[in-house]
């Protein structure tokens, strides 16, 4: 111990204002890099070369040289150990002593000094017979070379992981202004409804209140309600849709912070071992880097595209919110994807040429990773709005078959790391494993004799609409205001592994007529909600549901409650569904799996005032949760108006009947809007049928709104908008006026389902 103090003391006292000492790791690994590629003449040339590594005294000596010339002593100890115990193991040799270069200490000027041209692998290897020292150019490069290397390795790691910080702080945020929503909603009761005559006290409340609130209003009316651009938002702009503007911000700043990660932190010089020039580092790099993204990434993917994740349940953010995020991380993913692949293949190209490059395709890391991005492309590719909306079912079944072919690549393709970087493939797996699973429970659930669901389908061609009849009363989860339902019919061979989303329409009983409140609480009704960018879409162009509702009244006295779904028929599976039923007259017997229920119910019932703007068969919407409201004693709904725009007079005169009881109450106020069966000029009154007003033409969204907004003045309202695209963009952009009049207590609900 005493000689080395001393001996650093010598040292220190001798070359310590010369040279800037490096500290940490990569000075000492740099020490080592550059005696790579250097032969002694002190080891048995016959023995191989990790033998003659640890043996070499002059290697040795020049390696701690280097060590105490350019390195501070931080660490070295820790770090000759574990060099020692590496030769130990691999070749039985141990390093000689530190204190071997005792000897030079005095002379230290007269140690050979190592140029890069000599050191370097790429020239013609050199054999010495002493110890050397790498100059310092040549150290000052290795160490630099090695300190970017591995600053690259755990700065790519540190960027992956920001995804995951990225969305847990969305989720927090989510589920923090859903805790606050739910308290406001405490709050607001204890001074709603406002008398008229109010004394200065409630004055002042209220101004305490507004003050208070009005941050939030701005954040609704800027932020969280509007469209992304102007008005569009449930309506499709050519090929795309776009979602609110608090989604597209989330997901512009999700892209930002890739591209930002994406583009900085590469510490690239002239003079890299590695790589000569700047160009060769930085495709290195950023090839890496977005490689690395890309696949931690991928478990995100999967995560937002799962039907029921518990984050759906945590934020109350709907299936279409994840759906967007899924869709735009996939984007993302697939992107880097793309630079990683060509980053890969101009490094091969500029090493080698065509040569070395089909050289590769034989290696399978190589090959599986191109195939990987290939079908990443792919995805996106089968994946766009105008192909999911015309070709559902081509869609579908490329989005599964590929995402498989994806996952296996990608497996093959970081296999060569020794399963470090297969972290982010098991989870996928898992995640994906995991939501089947809960699918197929799903279905269990409703019935756990799966095999034998039938149902029974009747199409009308007079209005084109298949109505599903399906025996629920095995059922073990009870269909919720909202809920919707996936169908698999087996009984075709093209039928089989398809399924879609379609809303519950309602719930037909037995007989007894003490079951008729039953069906009241149970009903809802609704379109089809698959397929379609917004199931509403299909409400407006839906001819006569009316006499599908009618039929259903006489005829559904079956034995046992079934659930029964109104479905428009566009495209395969649907249109298949249409002609099947047609072919063979009236009822034809399907065997189905049903899974669900799904979907969130909205706490519409924490609002003294909700307004629903409905299109067509959007009507299951309110319907469905009409009993909850109004009977329920949690309720504070003091007042629920429905403006509900449809083509056909019967239709409603059917809901009419079939809801009275309901429809009767005397905090319901119901505005119909007949938009084909009546003659007559726009919003004239045509009748009234108890109660309720029947007006000819469109329905003004954007009065409906103003009138119920001041109707509520500072209170709490619900807007819900379950009609087709153009009438929830409408609603939207009615709420966002009404918050900026100042009416703070509106929000916005949309029940549409996006795809
Ligand atoms: C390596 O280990 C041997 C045997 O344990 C020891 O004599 C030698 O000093 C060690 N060398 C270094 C550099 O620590
Ligand atoms: C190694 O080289 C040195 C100088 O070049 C020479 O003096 C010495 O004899 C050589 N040793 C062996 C073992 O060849
Ligand atoms: C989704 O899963 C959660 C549990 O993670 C469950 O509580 C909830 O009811 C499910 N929601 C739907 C719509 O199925």
């Amino acid at each position: 111990m005493r000689t080395k103090a001393s001996l650093l003391f010598v040292l220190a006292g001798s070359w310590g204002g010369v040279v800037a000492l490096r500290s940490g790791k990569y000075c000492f690994e740099g020490c080592s890099y550059t005696l790579n590629c250097v032969d002694f003449n002190d080891t048995n040339p016959a023995l191989s070369r990790k033998i003659r590594t640890c043996q070499s005294v002059f290697r040795a000596t020049s390696l701690y040289l280097c060590l105490e010339n350019y390195c501070t002593n931080e660490g070295r100890t820790e770090w000759l150990r574990g060099n020692n115990e590496t030769c130990q193991k691999k070749t039985k040799q141990a390093l000689p002593p530190y204190d071997i270069i005792a000897d030079y200490a005095g002379d230290m000027d007269a140690v050979r000094r190592l140029k890069a041209e000599e050191g370097m692998c790429d020239g013609a290897p050199i054999t010495l017979g002493e110890a050397t020292i790498p100059d310092e150019p040549y150290f000052e490069r290795a160490f630099r070379t090695l300190d970017a290397a591995f600053f690259e390795e755990d700065i790519h790691w540190l960027y992956a992981m920001a995804m995951y910080y990225f969305w847990a702080i969305v989720i927090a945020v989510g589920i923090c202004t859903r805790l606050i929503s739910l308290i406001r909603g405490l709050q607001h009761q204890e001074w709603l409804p406002v008398p008229d005559n109010e004394s200065n006290h409630e004055t002042a409340n209220r101004t305490k209140n507004s003050i208070r609130s009005l941050p939030y209003s701005l954040l609704k009316r800027h932020i969280i309600i509007p469209a992304t651009f102007g008005y569009r938002c449930s309506q499709n702009i050519h090929w795309c849709t776009i979602p609110p503007r608090i989604q597209s911000l989330t997901i512009a700043s999700f892209v930002l912070l890739n591209i930002v990660l994406c583009s900085i932190s590469y510490p690239v010089f002239s003079g890299n071992i590695f790589w000569p020039e700047i160009s060769a580092q930085l495709w290195r790099y950023v090839s890496d880097r977005t490689g690395i993204i890309s696949l931690a990434n991928l478990p995100l993917i999967w995560l937002f595209g799962t039907r029921n994740n518990t984050l759906i349940w945590l934020t109350g953010w709907g299936f279409g919110t994840y759906n967007n995020f899924h869709r735009w991380v996939a984007r993302v993913a697939t992107v880097q994807a793309v630079v990683h692949s060509i980053g890969y293949t101009e490094m091969v190209w500029e090493s080698g040429g065509w040569r070395l490059y089909t050289k590769y395709w034989y290696k399978r890391y190589f090959w599986n990773g191109e195939l990987a991005t290939i079908f990443m492309c792919a995805i996106c590719a089968f994946s766009v709005y105008g192909l999911r909306r015309s070709h559902y079912e081509v869609f579908l079944v490329a989005h599964i078959l590929f995402s498989i072919i994806v996952l296996i690549t990608m497996y093959y393709h970081v296999e060569i790391f020794n399963g470090e970087w297969n972290i982010f493939i098991w989870p996928s797996l898992l995640i994906w494993v995991f939501d089947r699973t809960l699918r197929v429970l799903r279905i269990l659930a409703f019935n756990p004799r799966f095999w034998n669901t039938k149902c029974s389908a009747t199409y009308d061609p007079s209005s084109n609409l298949v109505r599903l009849e399906v025996p629920c009363s095995q059922s073990f989860l009870r269909p919720k205001p909202g809920s919707y339902y996936y169908i698999y019919a087996l009984n075709n061979v093209l039928f089989a592994h398809q399924n879609h989303p379609f809303t519950l329409a309602y719930v037909t009983s037995s007989k007894n007529e003490e079951d008729m409140e039953d069906i009241h609480t149970r009903t809802s009704s609704s379109s089809h909600r698959s397929s379609r960018p917004s199931s509403h879409r299909t409400s407006s162009t839906t001819s006569t549901e009316s006499e599908a509702l009618l039929s259903s009244s006489s005829s559904s006295r079956s034995p046992s409650p079934s659930l029964v779904f109104l479905i428009r028929p566009y495209d395969g599976f649907t249109s298949r569904l249409a002609q099947n039923s047609a072919s063979t007259s009236t009822l034809k017997s399907i065997r189905v799996f049903i899974e669900g229920p799904y979907g969130e119910t909205v706490p519409l019932h924490t609002f003294p005032s909700v307004l629903f703007l409905v299109g067509g068969t959007g009507i299951a919407v309110p319907l469905s949760y009409m009993h909850k409201l109004l009977t329920s004693d949690q309720s504070r709904v003091a007042r629920l108006r429905i403006v509900w725009a449809v083509r056909e007079h019967a239709f409603f005169v059917d809901v009419l009947q079939r809801f009275r009881d309901l429809l009767k109450d005397e905090r319901v106020e119901v505005d119909v809007h007949v938009t084909r069966d009546v003659e007559g000029k726009d919003d004239a009154i045509v009748e009234e049928i108890e109660d309720v007003e029947v007006v000819a033409g469109r329905p003004n969204v954007d009065a409906a709104v103003d009138e119920a907004a001041q109707e509520a003045g500072r209170g709490r309202m619900a807007v819900v908008a379950c009609g087709p695209g153009q009438m929830a963009d409408d609603a939207r952009r009615a709420v966002v006026k009404a918050v900026g009049d100042g009416y703070r207590g509106v929000e916005y609900f949309e029940e549409s389902f996006k795809w």
